[in-house]
């Protein structure tokens, strides 16, 4: 029964990582433009909204697979590695979305076609690389 609770939960950790490296993709995709269309800030809106929760649900899934596993994992230095990098990315792309979001200002009421905004750095897809980077080390504590 523990091991099909822990295969489960496991399972939800995997998909929602998959959904958050695809959000982040699609977030730097969008804010990586100079003059970014009304209905790609909606949905860069959308984007904001469902992260959080699956980051939450990333991190009560994955302390879940830590304390029940603590022998294997609560003395890994990969997974604090992890951890770290996950620490480190939260404060980098989520201040990038945030700095991006902020900046359209009154625009959206307006509902113009387009928008011109700073677009992100090639710095800003480095988030891409530390959050595939992240799940890479998932996979290694899994094997
Ligand atoms: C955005 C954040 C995260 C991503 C993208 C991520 C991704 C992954 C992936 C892809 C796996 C491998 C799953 C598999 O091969 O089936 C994994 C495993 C694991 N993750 Fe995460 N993870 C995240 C956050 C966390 C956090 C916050 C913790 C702990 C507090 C954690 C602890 C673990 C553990 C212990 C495993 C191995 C479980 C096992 O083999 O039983 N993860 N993670």
């Amino acid at each position: 029964m523990d091991t099909i609770v822990h295969l489960l939960i496991l399972v939800l950790h995997a998909l929602a990582a998959m959904l958050i490296v695809g959000s982040i993709a699609v977030a730097l995709m969008i804010m990586s433009n100079k003059k970014v269309e009304w209905a790609n800030l909606v949905l860069l809106k959308q984007i904001w909204r469902w992260l959080t929760p699956l980051i939450g649900i990333q991190i009560i899934t994955g302390l879940y697979l830590m304390i029940n596993e603590w022998e294997e994992f609560g003395h890994s230095g990969l997974l604090w590695f992890k951890l770290a990098l996950l620490a480190f990315d939260g404060l980098v792309s989520a201040a990038a979305i945030k700095r991006y979001l902020a900046a359209t200002g009154n625009n959206l009421n307006d509902k113009p076609t387009t928008v011109s905004l700073q677009p992100i750095n090639k710095y800003g897809w480095l988030t891409l690389l530390t959050f595939l980077l992240i799940s890479t080390i998932g996979v290694l504590l899994a094997a």
